[in-house]
């Protein structure tokens, strides 16, 4: 991929901290101000993960340690740290797919797209991988489902293999090189007039 739309494409996923911040005071302001998860909670909603903005902001307006904030955050399975990629590919890890590979197909998959154990989100900030729970659809399995990450899109593949998967994988790619090209146009557009 061309070099500003890698970098576009990995900044678009960042929340600005002024964003963040104005979020975070609203938030505070209005629920129990000792309910940290709950906070935490209404963050990754908003966002798809925990800024760090917002993980400083909930400190300061809480008025409490930023090591407990973190402290928390980390604890927790649910909360994210790292920003979602554009497109999020779950792999089914129900009973059904387990039982007919999707373990092999997640690994295949990390592979493929360069993630070690701890690291959820390529570098470019393209894709996510994450494993979830069954999506009723069993009869199709083994399954995945490919969701953009404001949850506007959505679209599940049945059956996959490791070649479906390259092929899937491939054809985002091409799909994401596309939009993030229309944005950089229409950036210019605007930019000119
Ligand atoms: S176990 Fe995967 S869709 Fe049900």
């Amino acid at each position: 991929m061309h070099k500003s739309a890698t970098t576009l494409l990995a900044s678009s996923n960042i929340p600005s901290k002024n964003e963040v911040y104005l979020f975070v005071s609203k938030i505070t302001s209005k629920s129990s101000r000792n309910n940290l998860i709950k906070i935490l909670q209404a963050v990754q909603n908003r966002y798809g993960y925990l800024p760090e903005a917002g993980l400083k902001a909930i400190s300061q307006f809480m008025n409490i340690p930023l090591s407990r904030v973190y402290g928390v955050a980390t604890f927790y399975h649910q909360f994210k740290l790292e920003p979602p990629g554009r497109y999020v590919i779950l792999v089914c890890m129900g009973t059904a797919c387990h039982a007919k590979g999707n373990m092999n197909n997640y690994e295949f998959l990390r592979l493929l797209l360069g993630l070690d154990s701890n690291k959820h989100t390529t570098e470019d900030g393209m894709f996510s991988l994450e494993s979830a729970r069954c999506f009723g659809c069993c009869s199709l399995a083994p399954v995945i489902m490919i969701m953009s990450s404001d949850g506007s899109y959505k679209r599940l593949y049945g059956h996959v293999t490791p070649m479906l998967l390259k092929k899937i994988i491939n054809e985002y790619r091409v799909k994401v090189l596309k939009e993030v090209t229309i944005h950089v146009g229409h950036t210019k557009r605007n930019f000119v007039r």
